[in-house]
């Protein structure tokens, strides 16, 4: 599998604590890579760096054999790389439609498009989260469930080849994380996309992950196959502790 995502030796501190140290790790095309580690761990951190919303320190970042360290969001975005919310950050006045049209025209060749094509676009990917019927409903008055799909809509629009995924399911009750899961493979399997999924919810990516990363101190603690990565003994001693498997 082609390298997509190489992230070699990255750091970030903010002010005393040092929120990421020294990290290294790359994804494969077409991968879909678990990150884990305990709250505070430095999880989205890593992904506010990968994405440009925040700055690294030092190291390095490349999409696709691009240096995009030191690139702006926009421009990691029409690179093809995106990225979901932990806490869903709608335009609260704007409508699900616009929000995701918005979306469609900052995604990768999308310099030309028009407005009218990016309404059209929209409304495929409002259907494909289930959120048809809502496209006219200003995303503040959209239930939580319904953020968390328009965010997903909304990262799918930008037509990424990777997306980094901050938590899909926290705050959601089953029904609506299993549906939310089912979403995310047809969204892998429909559009061919690369996933970088943070989740606290082992099962989940015990089920979807070929790999997994686990961190603590934005340190790395383990990386390999799902089940390599649980029974490791420093993951379980940080994050898992004895006997997770009869909670997951
Ligand atoms: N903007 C910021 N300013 C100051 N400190 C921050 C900032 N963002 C994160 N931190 C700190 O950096 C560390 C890593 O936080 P981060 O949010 O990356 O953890 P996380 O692994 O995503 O945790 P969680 O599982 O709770 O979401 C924590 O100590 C956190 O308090
Ligand atoms: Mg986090």
């Amino acid at each position: 599998m082609a390298e997509l995502l190489k992230v070699s030796n990255i750091s970030k501190r903010f002010g005393g604590i040092v929120a990421v140290n020294d990290l290294s790790f790359e994804i494969h095309e077409g991968e879909t890579v678990g990150f884990i580690g305990p709250n505070g761990a430095g999880k989205s951190t890593v992904v506010n760096l990968l994405s440009g919303y925040l700055d690294a320190d030092a190291g390095k970042i490349e999409l696709g054999g691009v240096d995009i360290t030191r690139m702006k969001p926009y421009q990691r975005t029409h690179l093809g790389l995106s990225r979901t919310y932990q806490i869903p950050r709608p335009f609260p006045e704007l409508t699900a439609i616009f929000g995701v049209a918005a979306s469609a025209l900052c995604g990768k060749k999308r310099i030309n498009q028009s407005f009218e094509d990016a309404l059209v676009e929209a409304t495929h990917y409002l259907e494909f989260v289930g959120l048809f019927s809502k496209r006219n409903i200003l995303a503040r008055d959209l239930t939580f469930y319904e953020l968390r799909m328009l965010e997903l809509a909304r990262s799918l629009a930008t037509t990424p080849r990777l997306l980094l995924i901050d938590e899909v399911m926290a705050g959601l009750n089953p029904g609506e994380a299993s549906k939310a899961i089912q979403l995310i493979a047809r969204a892998k399997n429909d559009f061919g996309i690369t996933i970088f999924w943070i989740e606290h919810v082992m099962a989940v990516l015990m089920e979807a992950a070929d790999r997994i990363i686990a961190i603590n101190y934005g340190e790395k603690l383990a990386e390999g196959t799902p089940d390599e990565v649980v029974n490791n003994e420093n993951v379980v001693e940080a994050y898992l502790g004895r006997g997770w498997k009869k909670y997951a």
